[in-house]
């Protein structure tokens, strides 16, 4: 089952944020520096403060770099709380920020058109019912005992009940750090689909299967190998989720077209993280980076939306193709000076243009064979659009018993 709007959109913004971006860190650093609630709360938590929280302006930007939705942590494995929980009295609006911070994304998000979407992570460090603050073992399925086991499914459940009753339509629950297993997943699904019946959520609620929506990877291009699943990359702008001025290992725009394009080329999505600082606004190198891909975007995203699944994995050049009925685009990321030549495409093209201005390519063709001019690339990538008869077909069977005269 494909969702229609997941696949038009194909790139989401991914937000880390939480009391942990005043570490500037990792949102992790609770587990790995074995740090208490108490000294979390003085140190973090009360030095979280939004002052420049506008998720308005967030809503701007994610519309202006081209993606279709988002997704904010709400709640990290920390257990603090971004929305006004009457059921986790630790949250944004008894400590720190002193406001919904919840609230005032998903309003700000549905005004600008953009999907919606909610991280909930199943794992809460400071729960009295959790096993194991400092675990580290995710494969670890031991709970203290079935009552502890139990109470802490019934406070998820009611968690997620106030996130998707109180705050409207929720388009896109994402689940993250369900260990230790056991979540009994089927019984929260069915209560989500209940209460939000459009909502899809992706593959990580509890270790059962069940009839989940997205399946994810993280950090790699996998796609599903099944073609009627949808499926999702999740991957960081430098190395971090959460915000961190340390880490200057930045993916650079054509990167991150790149990413963009491999998802694209297999029918999946790509929810690229940007962590903003704990005031509430993202750091400039990533905005200006985030900015480049977006203008790109403007006049290029006909090449991703909707895109279908298809055989043309590999392309002369530095290339990279994608498909939908019947149109081609290849996608270049760096120069051809002329010299392109593609040998793969069985049909007839009927016309060849540039998707950033309509203007008419001039190709050659000899057989099979596809030649196009000095495509005047200009960085961060290029698009041509092939229009061809029919679905594009592959000559590969012919091509791999080929012989040269
Ligand atoms: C990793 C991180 C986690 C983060 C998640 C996003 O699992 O450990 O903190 O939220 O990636 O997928």
């Amino acid at each position: 089952m494909h969702t229609e709007w997941f696949n038009n959109a194909r790139y989401g913004l991914f937000i880390h944020w939480g009391a942990y971006s005043v570490a500037g860190r990792c949102e992790w650093l609770m587990n790995r520096e074995l740090i208490p609630r108490n000294e979390y709360q003085a140190k973090y938590v009360d030095h979280f403060h939004a002052e420049h929280y506008n998720p308005a302006d967030w809503a701007a930007k994610a519309k202006r770099w081209g993606m279709g939705y988002a997704v904010l942590t709400t709640r990290h494995h920390d257990g603090f709380a971004l929305w006004n929980s009457k059921v986790n009295q630790w949250n944004a609006v008894n400590f720190g920020p002193k406001r919904d911070l919840v609230a005032e994304y998903v309003k700000a998000f549905r005004d600008a058109g953009l999907k919606v979407g909610l991280y909930y992570s199943s794992a809460n460090w400071t729960h009295p019912d959790y096993p194991g603050p400092f675990s580290r073992n995710y494969n670890d399925n031991t709970w203290k005992d079935e009552t502890s086991r139990k109470h802490f499914i019934e406070y998820n459940r009611a968690e997620i009940k106030e996130l998707l009753s109180n705050y409207g339509k929720i388009d896109y629950l994402w689940f993250d750090g369900n260990f230790p297993g056991n979540l009994d997943g089927p019984e929260t699904a069915a209560m989500i689909r209940k209460i939000q019946p459009e909502i899809i959520f992706n593959d990580r609620v509890g270790n059962v299967k069940y009839d989940w929506n997205v399946k994810e990877c993280e950090q790699e291009i996998k796609p599903a190998a099944e073609t009627d699943i949808d499926w999702e990359a999740c991957m960081t702008l430098n190395r971090s989720w959460t915000y961190n001025p340390c880490d200057h290992r930045w993916k650079q725009p054509t990167d991150v077209i790149e990413l963009l394009l491999q998802c694209a080329r297999d029918g999946g999505n790509l929810l690229l993280n940007n962590g903003p600082m704990p005031d509430g606004t993202f750091s400039e190198e990533s905005v200006k980076i985030l900015d480049t891909v977006g203008i790109w975007l403007k006049h290029n995203r006909e090449a991703i939306e909707n895109s279908e699944r298809h055989l043309f994995q590999w392309c002369n050049g530095d290339c990279c193709i994608t498909c939908r009925n019947n149109k081609i685009y290849l996608n270049f990321l760096s120069d051809c000076h002329g010299g392109f030549c593609w040998g793969d495409l069985k049909n007839e093209i009927l016309r060849a243009y540039f998707l950033d201005n309509g203007e008419d390519v001039e190709i050659h063709r000899e057989g099979p064979r596809l030649f196009l001019p000095d495509l005047k690339f200009v960085p961060p990538a290029r698009t041509v659009v092939l229009e061809v008869n029919g679905k594009p077909e592959n000559n590969f069977s012919e091509a791999t018993r080929w012989i040269p005269e």
